[in-house]
């Protein structure tokens, strides 16, 4: 398909490719594969536009591009993620990290200093983004990050590793029902939150991630309840919980925090302007 082309024509032919097959900003893929298959950085690509590919590199492009032709996400088929400047493993056993997350770390890391600092907990930390990005961006004394998918954890211990933390407590639990700690200062969550309706109607590329980290029963909103009503117990008087949001049940959950008693409930707004964290205090 690609045969004896250089990097700027790879380029230029795989995007045509996969514009033609319904993915409508394909810049990004055809330059993240390329540069994967040749192991640079995707910077340099375009330092380098005239130099040729071998056969090897050029078929291994094509597979990827045929792969990501048929809805598979770039990050499946290099099996890495980028999330707050670090770099993450990622496989179908783990949501790929987004970057509205990286919003919830940062209001993690931005809460006043003197409340903070001692003890985080990360519930369905999935590839572990959340508490590998809030041990190298934070200075937390203990970070627990749990799931119940053991095959997650286990990804998530190697992206600890990789990224050189060696401090992270992970705990396989069922929500919060194997969490030994009563004591957090802050507990920051992304939840499944794709109601079943939802699930029908997303792109095929998020048929390629675990249903179990995006679908929730009741609507939705299973893990809000559930969380909300069980939250307080492992807070300490005042600790903050930072949740992120289905932005299209922002007032349903909101509801749902204010009847459990938090106080201080702030929302805050995404790159899209769509209401993507609900921030509170124990009450
Ligand atoms: C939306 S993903 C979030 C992953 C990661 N924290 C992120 O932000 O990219 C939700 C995670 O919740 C986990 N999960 C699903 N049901 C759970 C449950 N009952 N108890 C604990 N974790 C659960 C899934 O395995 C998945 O890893």
């Amino acid at each position: 398909m690609f045969e004896d082309s250089n990097i700027c024509n790879l380029l230029k032919k795989a995007g045509i490719f996969l514009k033609l097959k319904g993915i409508s900003e394909p810049k990004s893929d055809t330059e993240v594969l390329l540069s994967f298959v040749l192991q640079i950085k995707r910077s340099k690509l375009f330092l380098i536009g005239s130099h040729k590919p071998t056969d090897k590199q050029t078929l291994q492009y094509e597979e990827y591009i045929l792969r990501r032709s048929n809805r598979e996400p770039a990050a499946y088929i290099t099996g890495f993620s980028g999330f707050m400047g670090f770099e993450f493993k990622v496989n179908k056993n783990v949501l790929i990290p987004r970057p509205e997350t990286e919003i919830l770390v940062e209001n993690v890391l931005n809460l006043p200093e003197k409340e903070n600092r001692n003890s985080v907990l990360d519930l369905c930390t999935g590839s572990g983004c959340i508490a590998v990005s809030l041990a190298k961006l934070g200075r937390f004394k203990n970070i627990t990050a749990s799931d119940i998918s053991s095959s997650a954890l286990e990804t998530a211990k190697e992206n600890a590793k990789i990224n050189n933390i060696a401090t992270i407590d992970f705990v396989e639990s069922n929500i919060f029902n194997k969490i030994n700690n009563k004591a957090f200062d802050i507990i920051a969550v992304n939840p499944p939150y794709v109601s079943y309706e939802e699930y029908n109607n997303l792109e095929p590329e998020l048929k390629y991630e675990p249903k179990i980290a995006l679908k929730a029963k009741d609507n939705g909103l299973f893990f809000y309840k559930e969380i909300a009503v069980k939250a307080g117990k492992y807070l300490k008087n005042n600790g903050y919980i930072t949740v992120e949001l289905n932005a299209n049940k922002c007032n349903l959950i909101k509801q749902i925090f204010l009847e459990n008693g938090y106080k201080n409930i702030e929302i805050i707004n995404d790159y899209a302007n769509l209401p993507r964290i609900l921030k509170a205090k124990n009450g």
